[in-house]
């Protein structure tokens, strides 16, 4: 017997029933430099103070000394969730307290933490339609029932939500309310609205995953559709899109006591704490820098990639074809005419030297679907201009 048989044999039903991630795959394969790319989710690298980093580097290790290279407690650095629970009670006026407050490994790690504790096997959970595959990967190896409800260009559709909440009880909804990744929509007022009430009528815990917020460059920003106002609701931050990714540092926000110490406890089984040189970095630039003029420069440089893509696809892609705009944040979606596999598309766009996401793996099941994503934040004007008109060319043949 050959040592794969022998590791397939032993590995988990959780390990078999998760998928590898299909993006990552793609992004492997496409290591050409002449390739225009408009299928990663990294942030511009405009978004990584690289000097100032590199000064609180040397500010902790001279300040704290042994304090930044050592264990630390699993809830994360006390200084930093105070300045976290100011900003968001600045912003949304939570009612929060550094108590509140986890800081995770990434906003990742808190999705992997919150299955954890929450999902047994054939749990209901909602999803939204398309949705975000990282959740959709942390929350599969946990066997739950997805319940994946329509994401329309408001939010996602309420009446669907009803007729499933007549028949099905939840155990939580998560969700994307701002910049949605991979459509780039936002839940308009109403519907967060609407959708509280939904909540408090049928009792679920909702996740509002929010990495992309602090990046509108459009429309004014809105309350969250249910953290700071119930106990059942959890809040996902980060500042991977904001600071860097590389130091994978997010946070999860909660007011009940009971679900924060299970994240608490299912974190130190994990990595005891998120790296505290990492914390304490990034804690000392938001001391000695001005954040917002910070995330200003990268709202700006978002808004006029987003708009090139934009006015780019009006230009070059068919009529039949129908995108979202987004008012912030890194990407956009695009639908094709029914039948038309965005799948089929990818390698006709790869032999054009310019690629995008399909939408398939943002689906729990379904395959060969008609959309798919584009991010704008990693290419320059020139580039976005070309690679729409080049997927323009491409798309005329099929529509
Ligand atoms: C909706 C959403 N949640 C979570 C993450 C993970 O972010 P982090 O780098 O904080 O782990 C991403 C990253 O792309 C995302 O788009």
């Amino acid at each position: 017997m050959s040592l794969t048989q022998n590791i397939e044999d032993i590995l988990s039903v959780q390990a078999k029933s998760t998928p590898p991630s299909m993006i990552r795959a793609i992004l492997k394969a496409m290591q050409d430099n002449e390739i225009i790319s408009f299928a990663g989710g990294m942030p511009n690298p405009i978004s990584f103070p690289e000097k100032e980093l590199s000064k609180s580097m040397q500010n902790v290790v001279e300040k704290y000394g042994s304090k930044v290279f050592q264990y630390s407690i699993t809830a994360g650095l006390p200084m930093l969730r105070e300045f976290i629970a100011e900003r968001f009670n600045k912003r949304f006026n939570l009612g929060i307290t550094k108590e509140n407050i986890i800081i995770t490994t990434g906003s990742q790690q808190a999705l992997d933490l919150l299955a954890k504790i929450l999902i047994d096997k054939y749990d209901n959970i909602l999803i939204e339609k398309p949705g975000y595959l990282g959740a959709i990967q942390a929350f599969s190896q946990y066997q739950p029932d997805f319940i994946p409800i329509d994401l329309e260009i408001d939010g996602i559709n309420i009446s669907m939500l009803k007729n499933v909440l007549k028949n099905k009880k939840l155990k939580f909804g998560y969700v994307v309310p701002n910049f949605q990744n991979p459509t780039g929509i936002s839940y308009s007022a109403e519907k967060r609205e609407e959708f509280y009430k939904l909540i408090k009528e049928n009792d679920f815990l909702l996740i509002e995953d929010d990495p992309y917020g602090e990046l509108r460059f459009e429309g004014e920003t809105l309350p969250y559709i249910a953290a700071g106002k119930i106990e059942k609701s959890v809040l996902l931050s980060s500042f991977s899109k904001t600071i860097t990714p590389g130091m994978r540092l997010g946070c999860i926000i909660c007011k009940n006591e009971k679900l924060l110490l299970a994240v608490n406890t299912a974190k130190e089984a994990a990595d005891l704490h998120t790296n505290i040189f990492a914390q304490y970095v990034i804690w000392d630039y938001l001391m000695n820098n001005d954040y917002d003029v910070h995330i200003q420069k990268i709202k700006a440089l978002y808004k006029a990639q987003s708009s090139a893509m934009v006015n780019a696809i009006k230009q070059f892609f068919p009529k039949e074809v129908t995108f979202t705009v987004p008012q912030g944040g890194m990407f956009l979606w695009v639908t094709l005419p029914q039948g038309v596999s965005a799948m089929k598309l990818f390698d006709e766009a790869i032999n054009n030297k310019v690629a995008f996401i399909p939408g398939d793996p943002f689906y729990v099941s379904q395959r060969n679907v008609n959309a798919l994503r584009l991010n704008y934040t990693n290419a320059s004007l020139d580039a976005i201009n070309e690679g729409i008109k080049r997927l323009g060319t491409i798309l005329k043949n099929y529509v």
